[in-house]
């Protein structure tokens, strides 16, 4: 695996690499890796003759000071799971790299996915997240790029400022199903910093939203929203921040079944001051 910390020397191996037919797959990522990091590495290996992956703890999308300063940093283990998993690149810049003191901040219009969910309750976060994806695009010049579905909102956010923004850059966003713990806890690099009887209860998340799929045959939408509120008033372990329904496309508020056809159940969920989020398809 090759590593690049300095964006020009990257860019231009991407170029070589397309002048001779390579496509290019590219996994961006905050570190800390887990198997679902590594299921999109798989995705991008499959479909393209070399992937990419960064590792960059993006300063700019993390409302809160201690979030950024308590996120895990494992570089020596991810590069060795990087190695196994056969990447064939790997973009480590440093902060000035990707943010020079002469750079301005970019402003996204990002319409309603800045005021809902994820984007209502961590202010200014999913302008950092546009921020730097649209920076690593045009650094690393995917032919495909992989993102999560654990992170739905997230994109959703990037398909935007692909189609909005980025158009010209001509990258395919492809969307990787949730890879799960034993006990369904949606795989996240926060886990780890989960104290033992947190952890334990926090299995609770994924129970509830697949439990809630099952009720969403039976019940209304505000019937499900207060069992779902009901069962962590019963859990001293769990803070619910939110549970919202939505269409999958627009991510619209659902408010009863009939309105749209496939719809999204997201989740967010203190366990201690550890913020965790999960969806699931009705
Ligand atoms: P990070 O949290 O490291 O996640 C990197 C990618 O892995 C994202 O696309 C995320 O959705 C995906 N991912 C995380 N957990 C997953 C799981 N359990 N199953 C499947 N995919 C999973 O998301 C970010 O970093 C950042 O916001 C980033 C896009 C890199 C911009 O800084």
């Amino acid at each position: 695996m090759d590593i690049y910390k300095n964006s020009y020397s990257i860019t231009e191996k991407i170029k070589l690499l397309k002048k001779e037919g390579k496509s290019i797959g590219f996994v961006p990522t905050m570190g800390a890796l887990h198997q679902g990091h590594i299921s999109l590495i798989e995705c991008s290996k499959r479909n393209n003759d070399i992937t990419v992956v960064s590792i960059f703890v993006n300063p700019t999308q993390f409302n809160n000071p201690d979030d950024l300063q308590k996120y895990p940093r494992t570089f020596e283990t991810d590069k060795e799971k990087l190695n196994l998993a056969n990447c064939d690149i790997l973009f480590y810049p440093s902060e000035k790299e990707i943010y020079p003191q002469n750079d301005s901040n970019i402003s996204f219009d990002l319409g309603i996915l800045d005021s809902i969910m994820e984007g209502k309750h961590r202010p200014g976060h999913f302008n950092g997240v546009a921020t730097v994806v649209s920076k690593l695009f045009k650094i690393v010049l995917p032919d495909n790029a992989y993102f999560g579905q654990k992170d739905f909102q997230q994109l959703a956010v990037i398909k935007h400022i692909n189609s909005e923004y980025l158009k010209n850059l001509n990258i395919n966003i492809n969307a990787c199903k949730i890879i799960r713990e034993k006990d369904g806890l949606a795989m996240s690099s926060r886990n780890v910093l989960l104290s033992k009887e947190y952890r334990k209860n926090a299995s609770m998340i994924s129970e509830v939203i697949f439990e809630s799929q099952k009720l969403s045959k039976k019940l209304s939408v505000g019937e499900l929203k207060n069992w779902v509120i009901s069962k962590f008033e019963q859990n001293s372990y769990l803070e619910l921040e939110y549970f919202d329904i939505v269409n999958n496309i627009t991510l619209e508020q659902v408010n009863h079944w009939n309105e749209s056809n496939t719809k999204v159940a997201c989740i967010a969920v203190y366990a201690g001051n550890i913020r965790l989020i999960d969806n699931i398809i009705y």
